[in-house]
């Protein structure tokens, strides 16, 4: 428990994080990185290159500053960090390192002028309170999925059943356990936590389940990243009897059990949830599913013929692909030419406010897509994205 002075103090502390927040975690991240390679296996480089992950991490750092006397009001943010941090396997004895790495940095960072000791205590027992809130959550999922039907702890090995190209770049893998028991089920949205070693290293991602839960097997699809490393290994190294590590299931971008209409748009490899979404949604069969999708080309569409398949099954479907290059032909994807666009989205998608929306593409795709759906008359709140890496803001 803070004392009063405490809070005051981190509340204090509320207009350095606004400014200098950013620089704070770089440095954090530089030092943690640099001497604690246990950690390092867990961290996507990327993200540190591209400052993503600084900034989800100062971003959630001045949101609890701010919300120090009520943690309440930090709303989807904690349950936002126990999933990542489930999905990659964060453990309790990995918080000290970052508790040192964290105090250390605001001194240096601030200078010792700004960082009295009864700042750095503050920063200390405030750094306490949320590691063991994260620690006992995150707990909770490890145990829960432990206990589950089908459910394990930590790594399990998985063998690559088959391996299906879904377009020039994207490729599925079957992933059956190599104990060929039961695989613990899962909401469509969420994803699996992989970890190999390359040249040596090991690194963990995280790739969304492209189909609906059997309790028997998972499917992944991948896009080969340009000079990405795990995307182009799995790709070009990884065939059918391979064995694979696996995380247990994880994710809280889910679909709703709401009755209204379910929207699902995505853009290029953002179509994996939202395929594992669509085949839930269909199955329950209460809902109308509006499925958009935008490939650059028909090359790199992946999942046509399935979707192709389903609008024939289901009159419940209604499906719209929109090719960036390509030409429209009777009876074909695509449905449509160009990017999202405020009159096509208003002609496909239902307005009504009860309609739950799940959008996943790149970060202006998905801020496009988001306001105009809000301006087109769906509930803010059920207008749902998720990002392939750290959270950032949607202007
Ligand atoms: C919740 C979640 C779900 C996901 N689901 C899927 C999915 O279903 N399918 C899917 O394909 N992906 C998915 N991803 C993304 C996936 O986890 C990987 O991030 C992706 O495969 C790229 O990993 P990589 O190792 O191939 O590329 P990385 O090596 O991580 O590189 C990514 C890009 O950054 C560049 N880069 C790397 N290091 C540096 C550096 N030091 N400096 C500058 N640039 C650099 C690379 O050239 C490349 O273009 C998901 C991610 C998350 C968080
Ligand atoms: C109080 C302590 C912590 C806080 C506030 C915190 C916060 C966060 C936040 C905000 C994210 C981004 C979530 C998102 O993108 O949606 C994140 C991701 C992550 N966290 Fe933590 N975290 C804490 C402790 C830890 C610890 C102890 C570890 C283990 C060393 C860890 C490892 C990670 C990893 C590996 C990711 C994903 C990184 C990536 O995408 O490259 N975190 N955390």
């Amino acid at each position: 428990m803070l004392t009063s002075e405490q809070t005051a103090i981190i509340k204090a502390t509320v207009p350095i994080l606004e400014t200098g927040g950013e620089a704070l975690t770089t440095h954090f991240y530089k030092i943690m990185l640099g001497e604690h390679a246990e950690v390092r296996p867990l961290f996507n480089q990327a993200h540190q290159a591209s400052g993503a992950q600084p900034r989800a991490l100062a971003n959630s750092v001045l949101m609890y500053a701010r919300h120090i006397d009520n943690l309440g009001a930090l709303g989807a943010l904690p349950a936002q960090i126990i999933n990542k941090h489930v999905a990659l396997q964060v453990q309790p004895e990995h918080y000290p390192i970052v508790g040192s790495c964290l105090l250390r940095a605001i001194r240096e960072v601030l200078g010792a002028e700004v960082a009295t000791d009864a700042v750095i205590d503050a920063w200390a027992a405030a750094y306490g309170q949320l590691a063991d809130i994260l620690i006992g959550a995150e707990a909770k999922v490890y145990d829960q999925l432990a206990a589950a039907p089908g459910g394990w702890r930590g790594a399990r090995p998985f063998r690559v059943a088959r391996k299906v190209a879904e377009s020039a770049e994207i490729t599925s893998f079957y992933l059956e356990p190599a104990d060929d028991q039961a695989v613990v089920a899962y909401q469509p949205g969420q994803y699996l936590g992989l970890r190999l070693v390359i040249d040596g290293q090991e690194v963990r991602r995280n790739y969304s389940l492209s189909q609906v839960a059997n309790g028997r097997d998972y499917r992944i699809s991948v896009k080969r990243e340009p000079h990405g490393l795990v995307s182009n290994y799995l790709h070009d190294s990884v065939n059918e009897g391979a064995t694979l590590d696996v995380f247990p299931p994880a994710g809280e971008f889910t679909l709703s059990s709401g009755t209204g209409p379910v929207v699902l748009i995505s853009g290029g490899v953002g179509i994996t949830p939202t395929i594992a979404m669509a085949e839930a949604a269909l199955a329950g069969g209460g809902r109308d599913v509006v499925f958009i999708h935008y490939a650059r080309n028909s090359g790199v569409h992946a999942f046509g013929a399935t979707i192709d398949g389903w609008v024939r099954r289901y009159p419940r479907l209604r499906a719209y692909v929109a090719y960036e290059q390509g030409a429209l032909r009777n009876g074909a994807w695509p449905t449509a030419l160009g990017r999202p666009a405020m009159d096509q989205l208003k002609a496909w998608v239902p307005t009504q406010p009860e309609a739950d929306a799940y959008v996943l593409g790149p970060k202006p795709f998905m801020g496009f897509v988001r306001r105009s759906l809000v301006a087109l008359g769906l509930a803010d709140d059920r207008v749902h994205h998720e990002f392939f890496g750290p959270t950032e803001a949607l202007a």
